[in-house]
């Protein structure tokens, strides 16, 4: 069950980013820490929020619920990623998915992290934004 979600969801998520988990990363029980995923995610989200916002001026909002059906040990990688549910007017919502590479896993889903537009002032602004677009792109527009 938790197998065939990892691959039904593929087709549709950028996985950018992968992690090796090192003994760093691990709470006292020995597996992955969920706050150390937690902020990884959360960079990662942001990340894909200033790209397709084209503002590094851009915050979390909110986060969804988090289920944490599997977990990763030291050598483990993971990947986390990331597709867009909705632009709002000075929002950007999205999904996300990690998933363990070695035990072919879902680590967890997050339906909703939302990320707002700001202004020079800190003040939520419209980015004007209505589909996903690839910095590749852009730059091939540019030449
Ligand atoms: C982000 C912040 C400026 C937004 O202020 P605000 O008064 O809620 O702004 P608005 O009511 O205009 O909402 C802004 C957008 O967020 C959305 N939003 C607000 N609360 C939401 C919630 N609970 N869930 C989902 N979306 C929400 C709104 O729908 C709106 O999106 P839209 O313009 O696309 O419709 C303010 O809440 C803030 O500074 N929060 C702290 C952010 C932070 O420190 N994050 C952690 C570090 S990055």
């Amino acid at each position: 069950m938790v197998i065939l979600y990892t691959i039904t969801i593929q087709k549709t998520m950028n996985f950018h980013t992968r992690k090796w988990i090192k003994p760093e990363d691990l709470n006292p029980n020995g597996s992955l820490f969920g706050g150390s995923l937690l902020k990884w995610i959360d960079e990662e989200a942001a990340i894909y929020a200033i790209i397709q916002l084209d503002n590094q001026k851009v915050v979390t909002k909110y986060i969804s619920e988090i289920n944490f059906v599997s977990s990763a040990i030291q050598g483990d990688i993971i990947e986390m990623g990331m597709e867009v549910v909705a632009f709002g007017r000075t929002s950007l919502t999205l999904r996300c998915h990690v998933r363990n590479k070695i035990t072919r896993m879902s680590i967890l889903s997050i339906e909703k992290l939302v990320f707002v537009n700001l202004d020079q002032e800190g003040v939520p602004a419209p980015h004007g934004k209505r589909e996903v677009s690839y910095i590749k792109d852009r730059f091939e527009a540019e030449k």
